[in-house]
């Protein structure tokens, strides 16, 4: 899979015409990143919920510049074949357009990714459409908004169809390559997905989008704690981690490890 072509953003579009499904996970470290891309995933996003997954936060408010810059490198390093995105944290995307545009030309220089992502749609427009001009692919994140959560009131279904419908479009049409849409209901999706003619990529948006996203710790069973009801958990990775390391302790305890095979003569 590694050797494939470069998805670029032209792909996605493609697949879009062509009714394909867009695959999207997250990944934050080298090693991961590596397998993701060997599995074939289309794209892969340095997300800011790294806050949350990698360092244990409440939410992705705490997630810096120099943050995202030194796991998108890891990551960008690691694809051989998926479009890798990063998220500009808050607040580069929302203070003014002359550091977004500092912000996102500085990931773009100093990874090896080729895109980034922003929250907001209507609002945005501007902010979108310099990005673009100065050259920089945009992934717009409308719906639930994880750096609105205060605004928001907490990690709710987003349910105002008409501004969800008009965010979308405004993202679109300011240049956005695609647009990620989150926790809004299953017919908002389809809608919105229906209107578009760049790709829609969901989570927490049923099926009628034209990608899915799920945050990798979550798939791999990494995650302790709350789970999202949209999340499917792939695999046991977290107990199996716990697993090895207990069986180690067990085995240094009773002098089991270091066998003599382990040892120099
Ligand atoms: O930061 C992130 O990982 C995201 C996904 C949840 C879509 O924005």
């Amino acid at each position: 899979m590694a050797t494939e072509k470069r998805v670029t953003t032209a792909t996605l579009a493609e697949y879009k015409r062509a009714g394909k499904p867009i695959t999207m996970l997250t990944a934050y470290d080298y090693p991961t990143a590596r397998r993701l891309d060997a599995a074939g995933v289309e794209c892969l996003l340095v997300g800011d919920s790294l806050a949350m997954v990698v360092q244990g936060r409440a939410n992705t408010l705490s997630a810096t510049l120099e943050q995202m810059i030194y796991h998108a490198e890891m990551v960008g390093r690691a694809a051989e074949r998926a479009l890798v995105i990063v998220d500009l944290p808050f607040p580069e995307a929302q203070l003014s357009i002359e550091r977004t545009v500092e912000s996102a030309a500085r990931i773009l220089k100093e990874t090896n990714c080729q895109a980034v992502k922003l929250e907001g749609g209507s609002e945005q427009a501007g902010r979108i459409a310099a990005l673009v001009q100065a050259g920089i692919p945009v992934m717009a994140h409308v719906g639930l908004r994880p750096q609105y959560v205060h605004v928001h009131g907490g990690y709710r279904v987003q349910r105002n169809a008409q501004r969800l419908l008009f965010d979308a479009a405004a993202a679109a049409d300011a240049g956005a390559f695609a647009v990620l849409v989150e926790c809004v209901t299953v017919d908002v999706a389809r809608q919105i997905t229906e209107q578009l003619e760049v790709p829609t990529i969901g989570i927490g948006a049923g099926p009628h989008v034209d990608g899915q996203v799920l945050v990798t710790h979550d798939i791999l069973g990494m995650t302790s704690g709350y789970l999202p009801r949209f999340a499917k958990v792939y695999a046991s990775v977290g107990d199996q981690i716990q697993a090895a390391a207990a069986a180690y302790c067990d085995d240094v305890r009773s002098r089991r490890y270091p066998g003599p095979e382990h040892g120099f003569s």
